[in-house]
């Protein structure tokens, strides 16, 4: 496994390019599932997740061609298993996400229940009731489901809770269903907004995403598209800590800054400057911080995803910060691993009470999901000597060469390959 190694102290400098969403290009490759011809995405993100599901959809029968532009042809689904398998889906579990457009094009799927994560249990039952509201049948046994139908019908369906992956899995579903589907208290994400923009490129008929409220008028095809996923706000955002608690300067081209407006917004009260110029997104950290308090929310509050890596901005403040997770049951995994580094954070059911400024000094440190992982490398850049974070294939699944992204700008940091876990 791979370790990656930081002397800290130095401050980021200088310009580097926000790559394509990891959240955006997941959803959208399973949407190709849905369209009779070729899919060709451009400036698709080099990440494991990626990698995992062009496996996924090849082992469906599709040929995946490319890889920053990549080409997904389904020609061969149809004589496929229709199945997304347990080694796969519990290494990635966006490959739940491949349910709707399977059970809308070919009338079935079969799909391994993904199990919890790091993070949560992460149950799909919301998943299931919209995809049952649209007529499909959905039989659990032997830790598969197993969804069937001759064709959906439009419904209206109401979730329970705010789900980004159900409410992208239905809308899929719905795009080839007969008749007319409502979806109320409906993610508002904008990786939902650019899937309905996709679909609708493809032929679809959705209306609303972005708003609580999603209309999906059913067709009788989609055809495959040429598209350019989006830039990841979260990569951007992670970014942008990673120059404002170094009391760097930093220019990120093509930074989402539309979807970035909670976290400025937030990054902004602890007093980072930040300026919209021609190049893109500049990031200036100030010479002292302070402190926030900050809950995680469903867009457009402030993202879950981007948690960890504010917590390292506030463990950097002057005085006492407070941070909440209401979206997950169990994402303070970075905390114990930061304490480690010299963080004074306590928690107190799903709020951490955060004193600063931490003088971090440098350790070995295990990286234990994405963003936990994302928090750790940010404590090394400011963090006195020398950081070992291991076990970085859980970075790897959301950040493209990280490492070296952040030499460019002046991080001194190196990846260690096979080194003991
Ligand atoms: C997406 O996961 C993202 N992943 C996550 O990013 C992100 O943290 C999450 O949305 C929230 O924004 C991708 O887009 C690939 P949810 P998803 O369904 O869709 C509960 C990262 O770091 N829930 O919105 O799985 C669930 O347990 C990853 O890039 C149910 O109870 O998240 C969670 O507590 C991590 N039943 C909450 O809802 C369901 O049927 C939000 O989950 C579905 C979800």
């Amino acid at each position: 496994m791979d370790k990656i190694v930081i002397e800290g102290g130095q401050p980021l400098r200088g310009e580097m390019r926000v790559l394509g969403a990891k959240n955006a290009a997941l959803p959208i490759q399973c949407a190709a599932l849905l369209a009779d011809g070729p899919t060709t995405l451009r400036h698709v993100p080099q990440l494991s997740d990626v990698r995992t599901m062009n496996a996924l959809l090849a082992g469906l029968g599709c040929e995946v061609t490319g890889e920053r532009t990549l080409t997904i042809h389904p020609g061969g689904v149809s004589d496929g298993p229709l199945e997304a398998p347990y080694d796969l889906v519990k290494t990635m579990r966006a490959s739940v996400t491949v349910m709707g457009p399977l059970l809308a094009r070919y009338g079935r799927a079969r799909v391994s229940l993904p199990g919890g994560c790091a993070i949560g249990a992460r149950p799909i039952d919301q998943h299931l009731r919209g995809l049952e509201a649209l007529g499909a049948t959905v039989t659990l046994s032997h830790g598969y489901v197993d969804l069937a139908a001759k064709r959906l019908t439009g419904a209206a369906f109401v979730f329970d809770l705010v789900t980004v992956g159900g409410t992208q899995n239905v809308m899929m579903a719905a795009t080839l269903a007969r008749g007319t589907t409502v979806l109320e208290n409906v993610a508002r994400e904008p990786e939902v907004v650019e899937l309905a923009l996709v679909l609708n490129k493809m032929g679809a008929k959705i209306r609303g995403a972005g708003t609580p409220v999603i209309e999906i008028e059913g067709v009788d095809r989609l055809s495959g598209i040429d598209h350019a996923i989006l830039p990841d706000r979260i990569e951007a955002g992670t970014f942008m800590v990673g120059a404002a608690i170094t009391g760097g300067d930093v220019t990120l081209r093509h930074a989402p800054v539309d979807d970035l407006h909670a976290v400025i917004a937030k990054m902004e009260e602890a007093g980072v400057l930040f300026d919209v110029t021609p190049e893109g997104l500049r990031v200036r950290g100030p010479d002292e911080l302070r402190p926030i308090d900050v809950t995680t929310r469903p867009h457009p509050g402030f993202p879950t995803d981007m948690q960890a890596q504010i917590m390292v901005l506030a463990t950097a403040a002057r005085g006492q910060s407070l941070v909440t997770e209401t979206i997950f049951e169990n994402r303070f995994m970075h905390v114990p691993e930061l304490c480690r580094m010299g963080a004074d954070i306590v928690v107190h059911g799903n709020s951490a009470a955060i004193r600063g400024p931490t003088r971090y000094s440098g350790a070995e440190v295990m990286a234990t999901d994405l963003r936990a992982s994302a928090s750790l490398i940010l404590a090394g850049l400011i963090a006195k000597g020398r950081t070992e974070v291991r076990r970085v294939y859980h970075l790897d699944r959301g950040y493209e060469t990280i490492e070296t992204r952040l030499r460019s700008i002046g991080a001194s940091i190196e990846r260690y390959h096979g080194a003991r876990g």
